[in-house]
């Protein structure tokens, strides 16, 4: 899977530098050549020669042995460099660009993609510094593995276990996975919508956005150049890159609809308010009778006015929540608002549609196939949606 692959591995200080050496093997096993940096604190927990064993390569540790370029020398040889365990020291300095170890100055050397598993107590992890340091390296590109949750060395049990080494090797497998979406741009929303009645008060939907963003991710994974627009959601899905925040339906179009042009596929997972009170009060509303009437009046419907403008090649999915008669209405809408697919979730499905971490969807393309996906997280799901589409697409 990884013949041929040169994968640079940095230890750094954590007791979980064991399971490291289970991942020198694994790679190695994949056919992977593998060279080892450590920092002075990772040798305290394992030795040097457990790594230089197992990679069949001296292990790099210290800045000043050997030759003092080594670290550019080993930075420009890397397809891939993995610092696992990452502990909050070392994040903290690598989104600060401090060089003070050999592990460090081969991070800044490198121009390969870096992919960190932080693993560290949790205290720690959930510290806002070490949530600052994970989103700064986010934003500098770097895949950031989420930490478990579990039993910590410490006595503690919370979020810090690092990823298991089997899933630091599907990141690695995935970072040199297929980018059938190199080249394109992709456009999605994402997330419910707002629709304020005073400054306090406003009409909304329970949509997290977890699908909208595991999808969007999926697509950055697959090689996209991904635009997402998103409304006030609730996922603890981290991005790679910034959304654009919107917050009412009117809003979402606007973003939506000065997007679309020069898009390859658009995407509206989002759950846009179809009605906005009529009248917006600047001040609080004071309570008063004990009946009170708000008058609505529609939205604009984005996904069907993206329909009319489609240019000639786009590709355009929309969503549709349907509680009886799905697959009618799901057809009906694909076809009413000129989509190359739809995405059903019915609600009859138990854990389908918003507030949970897994959905049950029918996937409708415009010549009347249609493709069922099991229950499943809704990470996995983006994935085969993806896949799904691409396959149809004969991408
Ligand atoms: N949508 C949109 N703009 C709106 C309302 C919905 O773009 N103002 C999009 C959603 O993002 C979704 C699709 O339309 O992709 C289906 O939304 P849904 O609310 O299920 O269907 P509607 O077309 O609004 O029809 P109905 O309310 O009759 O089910």
């Amino acid at each position: 899977m990884l013949s041929g692959k040169r994968i640079i591995l940095g230890i750094t200080g954590s007791i979980a530098a064991y399971k490291a050496a289970l991942l020198v093997r694994l790679l190695v096993k994949e056919g992977a050549e593998v060279r080892v940096v450590m920092t002075e604190s990772a040798k305290r927990f394992v030795g040097e020669l457990t790594f230089s064993n197992l990679s069949q390569n001296p292990v790099f540790s210290g800045l000043w042995d050997g030759s003092w370029t080594e670290h550019v020398h080993l930075g420009a040889w890397g397809d891939l460099m993995v610092v696992a365990p990452a502990s909050a020291n070392t994040l903290s300095k690598m989104a600060h660009g401090i060089c003070d170890n050999a592990l460090l100055a081969v991070y800044l050397s490198a121009k390969c993609p870096v992919i960190v598993a932080p693993a560290m107590d949790a205290d720690m992890y959930v510290h806002p510094a070490n949530a600052r340091a994970l989103g700064t390296l986010r934003t500098d590109g770097v895949s950031v593995l989420a930490a478990g949750t579990g039993f910590l060395a410490s006595g503690l049990t919370g979020a810090g276990r690092m990823a298991e080494p089997e899933e630091i090797m599907q990141a690695v497998a995935d970072a040199f996975g297929p980018r059938p979406l190199a080249g394109k741009r992709v456009l999605l929303s994402a997330g419910p919508t707002r629709e304020h009645l005073d400054p306090v008060r406003f009409l909304s939907n329970g949509s997290t956005g977890t699908m909208g963003y595991a999808l969007a991710l999926e697509a950055h994974r697959l090689g996209a150049n991904v635009t997402l627009v998103s409304g006030p959601v609730s996922t603890n899905i981290q991005l790679p890159f910034s959304p654009i925040p919107v917050v009412s339906a009117g809003e979402m179009y606007d973003a939506m609809i000065s997007r679309r042009e020069n898009q390859d596929i658009v995407v509206m997972t989002a759950a846009v308010g179809d009605y906005v009170p009529l009248a917006y009060s600047d001040q609080k509303l004071k309570k008063g009778q004990d009946n009170l009437h708000i008058e609505l009046t529609r939205t604009k419907d984005i996904l069907a006015e993206l329909g009319r403008l489609k240019a000639p090649g786009q590709v355009l999915v929309g969503f549709a929540l349907e509680t009886h008669d799905e697959e009618a209405y799901a057809r009906k809408k694909l076809a009413a608002k000129n989509l190359d697919f739809v995405v059903l979730n019915s609600l009859r499905d138990a854990g389908a549609g918003f507030g949970h971490g897994t959905n049950k969807i029918t996937l409708y393309n415009s010549t009347g196939s249609s493709y069922h996906f099991a229950l499943q997280e809704k990470t996995v799901l983006a994935r085969e949606l993806w896949a799904a589409i691409l396959k149809d697409l004969n991408i």
